[in-house]
């Protein structure tokens, strides 16, 4: 049997699956006082395995009416979302699911900072920016980590910088570098809005060679909590080499774009990119091992652990 709420289908045709079972309901038992809900075999389920699109049927739009009254349909076709992320073993993000997280984090920002974020969100090359919800998650990470000193490679128009530097505890620091000075004043306007701008040093020049001063420098050697990598992707296992100098031991070196929008999972892909990190990826792995992990969000974010 299915979960309380009700499935709707044509028989033999159209399945929903409700708290994880899949049900039938026949169409000649669709009345509102008589609703029976039959487990179906093994079989039908691998039927109902290779259905993606439903498409409803007059006679089945009439029943959706007819359970509308006392069902919400929403939750039905959300119902059968579930069931397809459900085949693929993780959820599928959409841009409309992601704005629906968006929504939701947005509601702890002031209205000024929510028009302000969105704004930097929508700038010239913003596919160049982590998403919101991802700079959130390492707001997140900063915060309930108690993390202090931040190195960020990779700054951009500084919209990442946002929410390392706002998570910090008073004294923390974000030392932030890139070698591109053009897009520097949008990111001092925007940690200006945020009141950040004591609390970042912006290091403008190559990421090799202030990553290699700062390592010969006694006391920067150990001195960060975490490393935020998102610069030249080939470079990515030079940088994680020197945030590991650079971070404490129990600190973490944080990499993006490490699942390249999906394509790392290919042989021959004819993208710079995607060769770099697959290349890049399989070092961490086997260098790291069990200290690395991948969150497969956003672009792929690999997490890995300084013992
Ligand atoms: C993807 S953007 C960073 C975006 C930023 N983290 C954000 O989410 O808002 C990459 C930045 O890395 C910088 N970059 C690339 N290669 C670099 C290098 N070798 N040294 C310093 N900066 C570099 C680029 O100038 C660019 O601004």
């Amino acid at each position: 049997m299915s979960g309380s709420m009700p499935s709707i289908q044509k028989k033999g045709r159209v399945f929903f699956s409700a708290n994880n079972q899949y049900s039938v309901i026949h169409n000649n038992q669709m009345t509102e006082n008589n609703l029976k809900i039959t487990k179906i075999s093994e079989k039908t389920k691998e039927i109902a395995g290779k259905i993606t699109k439903i498409k409803f049927s007059s006679k089945a739009d009439k029943y959706l009416k007819l359970i509308k009254k006392w069902a919400d349909v929403a939750y039905i076709r959300k119902r059968y979302t579930f069931y397809r992320a459900k085949t693929q073993k993780s959820l599928k993000v959409s841009g409309k699911l992601l704005g629906y997280i968006d929504s939701l984090l947005y509601t702890s920002e002031t209205t000024e900072n929510a028009f302000v974020l969105k704004s930097a969100s929508r700038t010239d090359q913003a596919y160049m920016q982590i998403p919101y919800s991802q700079g959130r998650f390492y707001e997140f990470l900063i915060k309930s980590t108690g993390a202090k000193n931040i190195l960020e490679i990779g700054v951009f128009k500084g919209f990442s910088t946002v929410f390392i530097a706002r998570a910090l505890p008073e004294g923390g620091l974000v030392y932030a570098i890139d070698r591109d000075s053009r897009p520097i004043a949008k990111a001092r306007q925007l940690w200006n809005h945020f009141g950040l701008s004591d609390k970042i040093h912006f290091e403008l020049g190559e990421a090799d060679e202030i990553l290699e001063k700062l390592s010969s420098d006694k006391p920067s050697v150990g001195f960060f909590d975490i490393a935020f990598v998102d610069a030249s992707k080939e470079k990515y296992q030079y940088y994680v080499e020197q945030s590991l100098k650079l971070v404490k031991k129990g600190g973490v070196v944080v990499i993006d774009n490490t699942l390249w929008k999906g394509l790392v999972q290919y042989n021959n892909t004819a993208d710079n990119g995607a060769e770099h990190l697959k290349k890049f990826n399989q070092w961490l792995h086997q260098t790291y091992g069990e200290n690395v992990c991948i969150v497969p969000a956003w672009d792929g974010i690999s997490i890995l652990y300084k013992q």
